[in-house]
């Protein structure tokens, strides 16, 4: 079925990104969905607004047996490797087809200078409407942004991995050095789970390990995201955990105007790009945004320049809607023992409250909610500097 992303209600959440319509703000980024011409094209009539190929190299991949483990909830662990197909049938076949498709398709081509020498010029000709290039290093990706940008007219991305010393400093390289776009991040590693019935790793590389992807790397990501646009970057592709409305909505403000997801579309399906073109557009209405640019990059301003001190003013409505459903999930998360709850009243004890925020963010129901109240001078004997080591 194909999903009509200009019927949705709320926000418009059609974009444009390096001169191309799009017609969401998602991306399928490379993985196993993107196996394939039949994987982008499902991708594509589910709402994604662009696909991205698996990797395409020289060679094709043969990948070992158990590549892929759920962690959690909504996270991965995988050894996979680049496309299992070779580089002629993504031309001949895959990339012509998800063109004709309709399909906004990326080609990401890796992880050497001679591969980008010898694949991007072949891409752009069976259609693809960008190159993203993927390596192992900065110091590879450099030369191959070079080499494509001698032999492309299509816009180049470069995609970083958070598993690198600087990820910001390789974004401005590359800008400067010509990448129409940046994309970030590639899944995070080498990880490591065991699988406890055999007594031995769940991934079958050579070593044992994989790399994370999903839920938990998001808050990596989006930080790395948010350091790249306030560097000046407009052009970026945030990458990395996102599995409902909410988290692209935090993209967006931290300045990706396009939300790159893989993990969660392997573990809903991918037709769970229409459910976050749905959802997504209903929240920006909610929130008063009635389109893609203008939210992206709004909580840039707001980051502080100083540590703020404050306290919390809490306030409780166990009666009015959203009402307290009595959980005591607030009571509990207190590690100060400072808040009790004999329902509907709830006390909280000033003297030993210290203004962490963890009841407010545990509450599921949004009774419980806080003002914040600046206040003058360090509190306790905290000097300059002394944050150096918080968390
Ligand atoms: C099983 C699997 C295979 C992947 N293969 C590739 C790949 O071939 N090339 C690439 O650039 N990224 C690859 N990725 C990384 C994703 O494109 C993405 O950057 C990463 O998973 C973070 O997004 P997510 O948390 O939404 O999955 C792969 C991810 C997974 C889970």
């Amino acid at each position: 079925m194909v999903f009509d992303v200009t019927k949705l209600k709320g926000a418009d959440i059609s974009t444009e990104f390096c001169g191309v319509k799009l017609q969401s703000p998602f991306v399928l980024s490379s993985g196993p969905l993107s196996y394939a011409a039949e994987g982008l094209i499902r991708a594509h009539q589910a709402g994604a607004g662009a696909v991205v190929t698996k990797t395409i190299r020289l060679s094709a991949a043969i990948n070992p047996v158990n590549h892929i483990a759920k962690i959690n909830g909504d996270s991965l662990i995988n050894c996979e490797k680049w496309a299992d197909s070779k580089a002629e049938v993504w031309f001949e076949r895959e990339i012509p087809l998800a063109k004709a498709a309709g399909a906004v398709v990326i080609a990401s081509v890796g992880h050497t200078l001679p591969e980008a020498e010898a694949l991007v010029k072949d891409c752009e000709k069976a259609g693809a409407d960008f190159i993203e290039l993927v390596s192992y290093t900065e110091d590879t990706l450099i030369p191959m942004l070079r080499a494509a940008k001698e032999r492309v007219s299509i816009p180049v991305i470069c995609k970083l991995s958070g598993n690198w010393p600087d990820p910001v400093g390789t974004a401005r390289k590359c800008l400067e050095i010509g990448a129409d776009a940046i994309s970030a991040i590639d899944s995070l590693g080498p990880t490591l789970k065991i699988d406890i019935r055999n007594a031995r790793p769940t991934m079958f590389s050579k070593d044992g390990y994989g790399w994370l992807s999903g839920g938990a790397i998001r808050p990596i990501s989006l930080r790395i995201n948010s350091e790249i646009a306030r560097n000046g970057c407009r052009n970026l592709i945030g990458i990395g955990g996102v599995t409902c409305a909410e988290d692209a909505v935090e993209y967006l403000m931290v300045g990706a105007g396009v939300i790159g997801l893989h993990s969660i579309a392997i573990l809903k399906g991918v037709e769970y790009f229409s459910k976050l073109c749905k959802d997504t557009a209903i929240l920006l209405d909610q929130l008063g945004y009635h389109s893609i640019s203008s939210a992206v990059g709004v909580a840039l301003p707001n980051f502080p320049k100083q540590e703020r001190m404050a306290r919390l003013e809490f306030h409780y409505q166990p009666d009015s809607a959203p009402r307290c459903s009595n959980c005591g999930r607030c009571v509990a998360a207190c590690s100060y023992d400072a808040r009790s709850l004999d329902f509907p009243v709830m006390k909280v004890d000033q003297d030993l409250c210290r203004s962490c925020g963890l009841c407010v963010s545990v509450c599921p129901t949004g009774a419980l909610t806080a003002t914040i109240v600046d206040v003058q001078g360090l509190p306790h004997d905290m000097q300059e500097g002394d944050d150096e080591h918080a968390g």
